[in-house]
C-alpha cells in the first residue's frame, strides 16, 4: 500500500492534509508523521521535524507545502537526490494578488499619509495618484508573480516585471539581466519582490539597489526577508528616499520584538500571511502529481537545486 507521510507541526493543518489526501487517494494511507512511523513513499512538509529524514528509507519524493523551498533545501539531513516539488499557485495567486492590490491603493489613495495626518489631527486633502501615474515592478515573473503583473496590467497600470529568463507577457514590459536591474528598478513606483530567496537573490536589495528605485517609491516584500537588507531598507525608510514599506516576511520569523521594523512610521508589517497554504486546494494538486509520478509521468513544480528554486 502507498504510505504518505504529513511532516507538519500544526496539528491543524495536519489534520486537513491528512483528511483531503486520504479522500482524494483511498487506496494510500495517510498519517501525520510521528517518531518511529513506518518509513513512506511520499511526504508532505513544510519543514521535517528532526529524525523524520532518518526512518525514510523508501521516500520518492517530498512534495512542499508551500511555493518557497529555500527552508527547505537548507534542511541539514535532505537527502542530496530526494526530487522536491513545490506547490504551484494552488490558490496563492488570488491571495497574492488581493494583497498587493490592497498595498498599492493605499500608496496610490494616500491611506498611509492619511493615517499619518490623522495621528497628528491634521485635516489636509492630498492629491491621489492616478494608475498611470504609478508604475508596478514585479521583481519575479513565476507562478505568482507573473499572475500578480497581469492582475494590475488588466486594470491599466503601467507593468514592468523582472526574471532571471526573458519572458514575454501581454500588458507587461519585462526585463532580464540583459537589460539590468537597475533599467528596471528606475521605473518602480511600487516594487513588488516575488522572486525566491536563492544565492542569487540574498541581499541583492541592498542600500545601492533600494537607491536606483525612484524617490519616493513603495516597496512590498511578499517573498523572502532575505532578499532585503534591513538595515538599508530603514535607512532609506529614515531619510525619506523611501516613502515606505510593506512587509510580510522578515529575515527571523517570527520578527523578534526588539527589531526597529515593528515601531517605524514608514513600515507596514503582517505576519507572512499574504499568500497561506490552502491544504484542500494544495492536496488536490498533489495528488495528481503522485498519481503521475506512480504512472512514470513527469510533474511540473520539480525543485531545481542548483538554481535553488
Ligand atoms: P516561481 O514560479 O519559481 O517564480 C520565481 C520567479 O523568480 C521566476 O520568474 C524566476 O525567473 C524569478 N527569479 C528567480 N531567481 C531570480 C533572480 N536571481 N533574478 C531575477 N529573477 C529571479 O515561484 P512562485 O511560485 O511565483 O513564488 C515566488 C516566491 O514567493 C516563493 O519562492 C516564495 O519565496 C514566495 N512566497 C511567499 C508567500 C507569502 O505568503 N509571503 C507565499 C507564496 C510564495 P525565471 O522565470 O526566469 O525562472
Ligand atoms: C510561503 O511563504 C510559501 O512559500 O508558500
Amino acid at each position: 500500500m502507498l504510505r504518505i507521510s504529513i511532516a507538519h507541526p500544526e496539528a491543524e493543518a495536519r489534520e486537513r492534509w491528512c483528511a483531503a489526501l486520504s479522500q482524494l487517494l483511498p487506496a494510500a494511507s495517510v498519517e501525520g508523521w510521528r517518531p518511529g512511523a513506518e518509513p513512506a513513499d511520499y511526504a508532505v512538509s513544510w519543514y521535517p521535524e528532526p529524525g523524520f529524514f532518518g526512518g525514510q528509507t523508501r521516500l520518492r519524493a517530498l512534495f512542499s507545502a508551500g511555493a518557497g523551498v529555500d527552508h527547505l533545501l537548507r534542511h541539514p539531513d535532505l537527502p542530496s537526490a530526494l526530487p522536491i516539488v513545490r506547490l504551484e499557485d494552488a490558490g496563492m495567486a488570488e491571495q497574492m494578488v488581493e494583497y498587493c492590490l490592497h498595498e498599492v491603493l493605499r500608496v496610490q489613495r494616500r491611506v498611509n499619509d492619511y493615517e499619518a495626518l490623522q495621528r497628528e489631527r491634521r485635516w489636509e486633502e492630498l492629491r491621489s495618484l492616478r494608475r498611470e501615474e504609478l508604475p508596478i515592478g514585479v521583481f519575479g515573473l513565476g507562478v505568482l508573480g507573473e499572475q500578480v503583473a497581469r492582475a494590475f496590467a488588466a486594470l491599466g497600470y503601467p507593468v514592468r516585471g523582472f526574471s532571471r529568463s526573458p519572458k514575454a507577457i501581454d500588458g507587461v514590459e519585462c526585463f532580464d539581466d540583459r537589460h539590468g536591474l537597475r533599467a528596471f528598478l528606475e521605473g518602480c513606483r511600487v516594487l513588488v519582490l516575488l522572486a525566491p530567496l536563492t544565492p542569487d537573490t540574498r541581499d541583492l536589495f541592498d542600500a545601492e539597489r533600494l537607491g536606483w528605485l525612484p524617490q519616493g517609491a513603495w516597496l512590498v516584500n511578499v517573498a523572502r526577508g532575505g532578499l532585503v537588507v534591513d538595515e538599508a531598507l530603514l535607512a532609506a525608510a529614515d531619510s525619506g528616499r523611501l516613502a515606505g514599506a510593506t512587509l510580510d516576511v522578515f529575515r527571523e520569523e517570527p520578527l523578534p520584538a526588539a527589531h526597529p521594523f515593528w515601531g517605524h512610521p514608514r513600515i507596514r508589517m503582517t505576519p507572512h500571511v499574504s499568500a497561506v497554504t490552502l491544504p484542500e486546494v494544495s492536496a488536490r494538486q498533489v495528488a495528481a502529481k503522485i498519481e503521475a509520478l506512480e504512472r512514470g509521468e513527469p510533474v511540473s513544480g520539480l525543485v531545481d537545486r542548483r538554481r535553488g528554486y
